[in-house]
């Protein structure tokens, strides 16, 4: 490992690799015996004096033990007027370990004052968790970082594209989301190779797997296909809107969603091996058991693209025009397409659809 500052290290390139992610330290010292480290979430946002970006970090009194003004990081702050926020890469692949640290004068922005109110929009926008915490009433830390240092142990500069995500299964599960607006930046093979590996292990009638992938790499090929997809979402949404406006803003949305993604994963039905039986009931069952185990497939495949720093969609156009894929991307007749998989770097954070609580989701516990 070299202890060098890998290339592109600088405030710029620091904060280009800190404001996507969604896990920092908070480094304060001064008023405290000790140095005050804690973990944290935090915001970028566009500084007031026009100097770059700011970083903003919420002290609400949730689960406090101690009024804010007593924590330490705040008597910190408040009496150096300085902290360090560090985000890092921990893992037993040593070669991939990284960290990125950005420093700068820092205060305590007060409710009310110029800035709160925006910096808690971009705290609720980045963690939806924030939505029923009071932050309004409480003060915020805020950075204005001038100095940033990046190390990576491969010498490699540390890619500020990919999110580093957690790797408990809790995080993961909660975190993976279903992302509809991609940047064009190119995704490693080896991310979508891991994917199709995890959706290989997921359960299946049988073992039998049956689920097959077409990646789709080519934006010629996906361009060809949602021109020939165009026909039948044009149909669709005559029965739903008699607007040809609508009807085309929505047409070239869709082929959108197909064409900028870095990559597009088709996922298949595949009945190849699928056991035979002489009665239409369990030939039927047969055939459900395997659309059951493309969703657990196509989870773990998802599960994979997010812990992988990485987001993908769901897209289930596929469903109506089966046959209209095959012979477009001229795939053996046995596929049957089921769903579309864009994959690549979010454009932005979405917004996430809240969930049940556990108690509705079980009808019965008996
Ligand atoms: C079978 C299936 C089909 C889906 N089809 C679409 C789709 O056509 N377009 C879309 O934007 N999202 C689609 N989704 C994604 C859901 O809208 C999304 O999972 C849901 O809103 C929950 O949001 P989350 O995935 O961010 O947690 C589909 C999901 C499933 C499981």
């Amino acid at each position: 490992m070299s202890d060098q500052p890998v290339a592109g290290s600088g405030l710029a390139a620091a904060m280009a690799i800190v404001a996507p992610r969604r896990f920092g330290t908070l480094v304060t010292h001064g008023a405290t015996e000790w140095p005050s480290a804690v973990p944290c979430v935090y915001a970028v946002i566009p500084s007031r004096r026009d100097d770059g970006a700011a970083i903003v970090i919420a002290l609400d009194d949730k689960a406090k033990s101690v009024p804010v003004y007593d924590l330490a990081r705040v008597r910190n702050v408040l009496a150096r007027g300085a902290a360090m926020l560090m985000v890092s890469d921990e893992t037993e692949d040593w070669d991939r370990l990284a960290w990125t640290r950005v420093r700068g004068p820092a205060g305590i922005l007060e409710p009310g004052a110029e800035g709160h109110a925006a910096a808690i929009a971009a705290l609720r926008d980045k963690y939806p968790q924030y939505a029923s915490h009071d932050l309004e009433h409480a003060p915020l830390i805020r950075i204005q970082p001038d100095h940033g240092r990046s190390w990576s142990a491969s010498g490699d500069p540390v890619d500020p594209l990919a999110e580093r995500r957690p790797s408990d299964l809790t995080s993961i599960v909660r975190g993976r989301r279903s992302v509809r607006a991609f940047r064009p930046d190119p995704v490693p093979d080896d991310a979508i190779r891991r994917a199709i590996t995890a959706a290989g292990w997921a359960p299946s009638p049988h073992g039998t797997q049956p689920w097959r992938f077409v990646v789709l790499q080519s934006r010629e090929r996906r361009a060809e296909l949602a021109e020939a997809m165009s026909t039948t979402w044009r149909a669709q949404l005559a029965l739903d809107s008699a607007d040809p406006q609508e009807i085309e803003r929505r047409v070239e949305n869709s082929r959108d969603r197909l064409v900028t993604p870095a990559v597009l994963v088709l996922l298949c039905r595949y009945l190849g091996d699928a056991h035979l039986y002489p009665d239409p009931d369990r030939a039927a069952a047969e055939a459900d058991m395997a659309t059951q185990s493309l969703g657990a497939a196509a989870q773990n495949f998802l599960l994979s693209i997010y812990a992988d720093g990485l987001d993908a969609g769901w897209m289930c156009a596929p469903l109506f025009c089966p046959e209209l894929i095959v012979e477009t991307l001229g795939l053996d007749p046995s596929l049957e397409p089921h769903a579309f998989f864009p994959v690549g770097y979010a454009a932005r954070d979405p917004r996430r659809r809240p969930r049940r609580d556990p108690g509705e989701l079980i009808a019965a516990w008996l």
